[in-house]
């Protein structure tokens, strides 16, 4: 049985003294139970106080992107060993906003992927099809396709090492989430890709539905056999939603 991991995904919102409140309030919130695994991932100029508040406890640090180059002339970039320096353990690569905001593209987020693993930190690789892709029937395609790149320039061995969220794009800040049904469906298909490769990693891997979660919907997804946890936006800022989605996750096991 794969242990689930809860992950919220803050985005660029707050101040360090709200995001170190909004962290103390997460840990209070959270019952003692550690049969999941729960990352927070602020913005990276709070990661140093989340960390600080959260030091200690079961809770662990992620952060919402890198760079994929290691050190040098790259103004405004940040290093996975910068993120590892500041107590990270995570990072999500390939965030749909990353990728339709700031142009990053299926071989740049295979470059992130690597880079994340160089610096000792497990990615969170997010795939997922837009509206209008879904509405032509292109999901599978657009799924294999970005999760092919990551593939064909990291090796199914690093698939050992990694999470993936499938996050399809209509379902994030929509309140449209997938349906469980619909969620499955992806995800074993992500799992099967896998599985061509390699059985056992295929069988190890958590994959995460990302795109709308809530407490009041988070069970139910939870339940399906192929879905291991979820990459929560909104619902992470509230701290008694947020734990009762992890909440859910350990009633759906
Ligand atoms: P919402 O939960 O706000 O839909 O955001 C999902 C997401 O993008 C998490 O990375």
């Amino acid at each position: 049985m794969r242990q689930l991991l809860i992950a919220g995904n803050w985005k660029m919102h707050g101040t360090r003294a709200s995001a170190a409140r909004l962290a103390g309030e997460t840990l209070q919130a959270l019952d003692a139970s550690t049969d999941r695994d729960i990352v927070v991932c602020p913005p990276f100029v709070h990661l140093v106080e989340v960390g600080r508040a959260i030091q200690g406890s079961s809770v662990i640090l992620g952060a919402q992107n890198l760079c994929a180059e290691e050190d040098g002339a790259y103004t405004g970039e940040v290093s996975g060993a910068m993120l590892r320096d500041c107590g990270c353990r995570y990072v999500i690569v390939g965030h749909s906003e990353r990728r339709a905001l700031y142009g990053e593209n299926d071989a740049l987020v295979a470059r992130k992927f690597m880079a994340a693993q160089r610096a000792s930190l497990t990615p969170i690789l997010c795939l997922g099809e837009t509206l209008e892709q879904r509405r032509r029937g292109q999901s599978r395609e657009v799924v294999t396709r970005q999760l092919h790149a990551v593939l064909d320039a990291a090796g199914i061995a690093a698939f050992g090492q990694a999470t993936i969220a499938y996050e399809p794009v209509w379902a994030i800040g929509t309140g449209n989430t997938a349906t469980p049904e619909q969620a499955q469906e992806v995800h074993a298909l992500i799992r099967s890709s896998l599985a061509a490769q390699d059985a056992k990693i295929a069988a190890a891997i958590r994959l995460l539905y990302g795109g709308s979660v809530k407490a009041s919907n988070a069970a139910a997804l939870f339940h399906m056999p192929d879905i291991d946890g979820g990459l929560v936006g909104g619902a992470s800022l509230q701290a008694q939603e947020f734990a009762a989605i992890c909440r859910a996750g350990a009633a759906s096991i």
